[in-house]
């Protein structure tokens, strides 16, 4: 989705932007586009395509100066073009905007300023916002109040970035709604503006994040932060411990790879500060939950999208299994329109990578309209799901490039293990033995992921024989079952193949009709509580000519005797299985993409971080 660089200080900002932008490739883009000052007027540079695109128009048509803007746009309103590409300027060339999210009045704005003589040069909605501004910048204020009335015109969510050859001085930036972050990064002499925190990490550590309804002014030497009611904010600086090498490639072809091995340290880093193992306890400390609290708590609703979604299905037979809590899994757009029964003794437990996916902030908002408490398990430090919640888990991986999830999934199944582990303990519905041993389960899950990942020389075979599949059908049951619709998800998202997904039980109901030798079955078959009933699906796929690829138990010979080709893990305790199990069907996918010459990390018509609805 749409990202954002911006750039004050003494530097030439056109690298500064570019450099930026690269990092924010991840998110998924379909054009690109910078606005920079130069000799007191705008210069913009903007095409459809990758950024090579926009770094080679650069070149032969050099722009440099100290103050700029850019932007990566995933296109809503009008095809990816050159014309649509952002940074869009008005029609005195003083104004200049770059913007995430969506004008939902953008018509009836465009209408009325259709009607007042405006000439519209996109399709955008976007392109309404630097009109209104333009309209504005003679009032008394100038830029800051042109741009803080326009502001107040739109509908929807927005994160905007403006500057004005009239105010050479400065970037107004603001922030509407969950339109994805605004961050503001102070340098000496120099600040930056970015949606994200990568897109000016290497330059500084010291970030400023906007709220809802709040906007920057930020010159080469200050910010002041405000309300969109010219309200003036106290502005807090927050330091980004972040490593920015981490977010490299090092020795691996892609990011996802890369991602997939960092498993095993990721889930060091998890456990790391909240597992006491000596007394067999575990501590969430910013989950801000006490004994009373927890026992109040009825019932507790998980919501996400995507993969997020999927952890939560394993968090539910968790936190039902260990703390014995109802739990109910809502993807996170139906949630926000369903008037879920949701009150005070409610938790709204929002998953979410990114902590910027709008669906997933707004069931929150729905939650906190009902009056339930909320709680986020989210990856970036400082983003909004983390900032809306009552409290949270913080997601130890550190950033994730890949558009495809993979160590922010396995991480939230052991956040959500631990969650399950402390909600019972807090309200006293297990015995300090079963803790202990529950607890205990934890210090192996690095090392068997380690050990998963020792596996890919023979996932990696498989994959080459399977790389002309053009169907799978992914089976799982209870704990496993929701890696089955992960393993599937990975698969369709990177290698472009159609993979679905469902409880082994069901298919009987209606997917065995499908299988034959052209409809491979994954199946996971680990020793859990369900293997039994696995065995008995796979039996009935082999009786109807299915080739089976089982997900299975290192040593099983049951298995391997069924089996056309076996993803051996090690034996885990059944309730963290979950994450020892996906590995290999991550690798699996992988392998296929990359196989197939595919672009793994930003697949097409994906984002990273889906911030419109
Ligand atoms: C996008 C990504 C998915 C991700 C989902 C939720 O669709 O492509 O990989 O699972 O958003 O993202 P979140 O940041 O909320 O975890």
């Amino acid at each position: 989705m749409c990202g954002i660089v911006g750039y004050i200080g003494e530097q030439n900002a056109t690298p500064i932007i570019l450099n930026g932008l690269k990092r924010l490739e991840y998110r998924g883009y379909d054009s690109a586009g910078l606005a920079v000052l130069e000799n007191g007027h705008i210069e913009v540079r903007r095409d459809a395509g990758k950024l090579e695109k926009l770094s080679a128009l650069v070149q032969a048509n050099p722009v440099s100066g100290k103050l700029g803007i850019g932007h990566t746009r995933w296109a809503t309103h009008g095809e990816p073009s050159a014309r649509n590409a952002h940074p869009h300027m008005g029609q005195t060339g003083e104004v200049v905007v770059v913007h995430n999210g969506i004008v939902e009045n953008y018509l009836e704005l465009r209408e009325e300023l259709t009607a007042e003589g405006v000439p519209f040069t996109s399709d955008t909605d976007t392109e309404c916002i630097v009109h209104l501004i333009e309209g504005f910048l003679s009032v008394e204020g100038g830029l800051v109040e042109a741009v803080r009335r326009s502001l107040q015109r739109l509908q929807g969510a927005h994160g905007v970035v403006v500057f004005s050859s009239r105010e050479p001085d400065k970037i107004v930036a603001a922030r509407i709604g969950n339109a994805g972050g605004v961050v503001v990064g102070l340098g000496q002499g120099e600040n930056y503006v970015a949606s994200d925190i990568p897109a000016i990490l290497e330059h500084t550590r010291q970030m400023v994040f906007l709220e809802s309804q709040q906007m920057a002014v930020v010159t080469r030497a200050d910010v002041q932060v405000m309300t969109l009611d010219g309200q003036p904010v106290e502005v807090k600086v927050n330091t980004i411990n972040w490593d920015p090498i981490s977010a490299e490639k090092g020795e691996y072809r892609h990011f996802m790879q890369k991602e997939i091995h960092e498993q095993v340290r990721s889930l060091t880093d998890t456990l790391a500060g909240r597992v006491d193992f000596d007394n067999g306890r575990i501590t969430l400390a910013q989950l801000n939950v006490d004994a009373e609290n927890a026992r109040r708590i009825k019932k507790i609703f998980i919501t996400a999208c995507g993969t997020a979604a999927y952890a939560g299905q394993v968090g539910k037979v968790l936190i039902e299994d260990i703390a014995r809590i109802p739990v109910e899994v809502d993807i996170a757009s139906e949630f926000r329109y369903r008037d879920p029964i949701v009150d005070e003794d409610t938790v709204v437990l929002a998953i979410s990578q990114s902590g910027e996916t709008a669906d997933t902030l707004a069931a929150m908002e729905e939650g906190r309209r009902k009056g339930a408490t909320l709680w986020s398990i989210v990856n970036a430090i400082g983003s909004q799901a983390m900032r809306l919640a009552d409290g949270y888990i913080s997601m130890q991986t550190g950033p994730e490039i890949g558009v495809a999830s993979t160590k922010a999934f396995t991480a939230p199944l052991v956040d959500l293990y631990m969650l399950a582990v402390y909600l019972a303990d807090l309200r006293g519905v297990i015995d300090e033995n079963r803790r202990y041993e529950l607890v205990q389960d934890l210090r192996l899950v690095p090392a068997l992921v380690g050990k998963a990942l020792e596996k890919e020389p023979e996932v990696l075979q498989v994959a080459r024989e399977m790389k002309y599949i053009r169907n799978a059908l992914y089976l799982g049951r209870g704990i496993n079952m929701p890696i089955a619709y992960e393993g599937a998800l990975k698969l369709k998202e990177i290698s472009y193949i159609h993979a679905e997904a469902y409880p082994a039980g069901e298919m009987k109901h209606g997917p065995i009709a499908l299988v034959d030798r052209d409809m491979p079955v994954i199946a996971l078959a680990l020793k859990d509580p369900w293997y039994e009933k696995m065995i008995s699906q796979i039996e009935q796929a082999k009786a109807r000519g299915g080739a089976v690829v089982a997900v299975a138990t290192e040593g099983d010979e049951r298995v391997a005797g069924l089996a056309d080709e076996v993803f051996w893990v090690p034996e885990t305790p059944w309730r963290l299985s979950p994450v020892v199990s996906v590995i290999p069907l991550q690798l699996f996918a992988y392998h296929i993409a990359s196989l197939k010459g595919l672009d793994v990390d930003q697949p097409r018509n994906l984002a990273k971080s889906v911030t419109v609805e």
